[in-house]
């Protein structure tokens, strides 16, 4: 059968409230042109991000009901910490409420002033911990994963030549090796087996713990087993347990691969390092078997981890993504290629050349397919990364606009219609003009800027 189909059948139905374009542009108007600012049932196809808004399983709803309250020794902890183990072989497995927890947590015990950590590329909250620590961030992706067309395999790779230079320039004050996988902030895009044990090597020949941020662990092993030579033929579990077999500890973020509304973990080997982590957990999330969350959370991501590797599944949600960026291409819509794992980005700045990057081309069209389709998407462009420490505003390097799809929440009617609300953009695009701000916070001021239309 050529026809990839949705593997499961649907057992529990949240209506979606339909609106019109008058509606939403009313809406839109009120939340001062800031998609965040929307209710969300005002918006029809919700693609603002992948993060613990996918749907749960039976199995998950029935794993609820055993969650064991106990606050200490929860036999719902030890199920959590097996199916952790059983993919990421790591002997000490510490809960918490989300990845950022895990985050500030690793950062409590290698971040300080002085110190410099290079990864692929920082997701945002953990460059915010590492600058709220006092140390620098590096974004180290190779040249291929910042071109929005090129067409390599592993766009999430570490530049290996360049990590080498920069361990050897910054020397002792490197206190970790860090890698994305997948690389969200560049697209969503792969790091190679391959890759990842390089990154392992010379960061133990230079001294220094390799941590994986593991978010995405599963879409990259699919990735790993469709694309890299001799992994055809073994199983994503395999793959999975050996891009974690060559780390030292992991951050994860269980909002994303591990099919959970909220959770997250830190895991090391070092029992020393352990320690450490388990005293901060103690200060800022709770004991060390529930770590931020509920006993019944930790039976949900027990399942969620059986079920995250399955590769039916797995080739469904990465043939969303692949079946819209087709149409989108046919469409002449640019787009950022090959398919990354959770989203597809649209290249803004390609398409609407006519805006300038500080009247937010990106975000234009984040607006205008809300008020087409209901669609929320989410900027990654000027209104996100534009405003300098200094005060200045620059251009950023890319103007995308990411539909982030929750995990099994989401049908082939509902990838169609966004394709068809892209198609309907497409023909308004010339007349569209771009916005300007009018009120901005001093930090992380996409969340909660308000904006003005500039044909106003
Ligand atoms: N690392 C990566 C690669 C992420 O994508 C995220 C979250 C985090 C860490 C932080 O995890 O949200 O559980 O605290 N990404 C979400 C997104 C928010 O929309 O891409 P968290």
């Amino acid at each position: 059968m050529k026809t990839i189909i949705e593997p499961f059948r649907i057992k529990s139905v949240e209506p979606i409230r339909m609106t019109t374009r008058a509606e939403r542009e009313a809406k839109l108007r009120d939340a001062h042109y800031n998609l965040f600012a929307l209710h969300s049932d005002d918006v029809l196809i919700d693609l603002l991000t992948d993060s613990g808004t996918g749907a749960m399983s039976a199995e998950q709803w029935a794993a609820v009901m055993r969650g064991d309250e106990s606050y200490a020794g929860s036999p719902s902890y030890y199920r959590f910490r097996d199916s952790v183990q059983d993919l990421m072989p790591f002997e000490h497995i510490i809960p918490t409420h989300q990845g950022r927890a895990a985050e500030a947590i690793l950062m409590s015990i290698y971040g300080g002033a002085g110190k410099h950590i290079p990864n692929n590329t920082h997701f945002d909250t953990t460059r915010g911990n590492i600058e709220a620590s006092g140390a620098e961030a590096y974004d180290l992706v190779i040249a291929e994963g910042k071109d929005p067309s090129s067409l390599h395999p592993f766009k999430g790779n570490m530049d290996l030549e360049r990590l080498e230079a920069f361990l050897n320039e910054y020397g002792d004050s490197v206190p970790i090796v860090m890698l994305t996988i997948t690389n969200n902030a560049g697209g969503g895009q792969p790091v190679s087996l391959g890759n990842i044990q390089a990154v392992a090597e010379l960061a133990h020949r230079f001294g220094k713990p390799f941590i994986i941020d593991g978010c995405r662990f599963s879409e990259n092993a699919y990735f790993i087993k469709q694309r890299e030579e001799g992994q055809q033929d073994r199983s994503i579990k395999n793959i999975v347990r050996d891009c974690f077999r060559a780390a030292d500890g992991m951050t994860m973020s269980a909002k994303k691969d591990a099919f959970g509304n909220i959770g997250g973990w830190i895991a090391f080997n070092d029992d020393s390092v352990a320690e450490q982590a388990r005293v901060r957990l103690i200060q800022t999330e709770g004991f060390p078997t529930y770590g931020g969350l509920a006993g019944r959370d930790l039976e949900a991501l027990a399942q969620g981890l059986h079920e995250i590797v399955d590769e039916d599944y797995l080739k469904y949600r990465i043939r969303t993504n692949e079946y819209i960026i087709e149409k989108l291409d046919a469409l002449g819509i640019p787009v950022v290629k090959p398919a990354g794992g959770h989203a597809v980005f649209v290249d803004a700045k390609r398409w609407l050349p006519h805006i300038d990057p500080l009247s937010y081309p990106a975000h234009t069209v984040a607006c205008r397919l809300y008020e087409i389709g209901g669609i929320r998407s989410c900027e990654i462009g000027t209104v996100m990364f534009g405003r300098e420490t200094d005060g200045s505003e620059k251009p950023a390097a890319m103007e995308l606009v990411r539909l982030a799809f929750p995990r099994r929440t989401y049908t082939q009617s509902h990838a169609d219609y966004v394709v068809e609300a892209f198609a309907l953009l497409d023909k308004e695009k010339d007349s569209l003009k771009g916005f300007r701000i009018t009120k901005e916070p001093k930090m992380m001021r996409h969340f909660t800027c308000q904006f003005a239309p500039l044909d106003d």
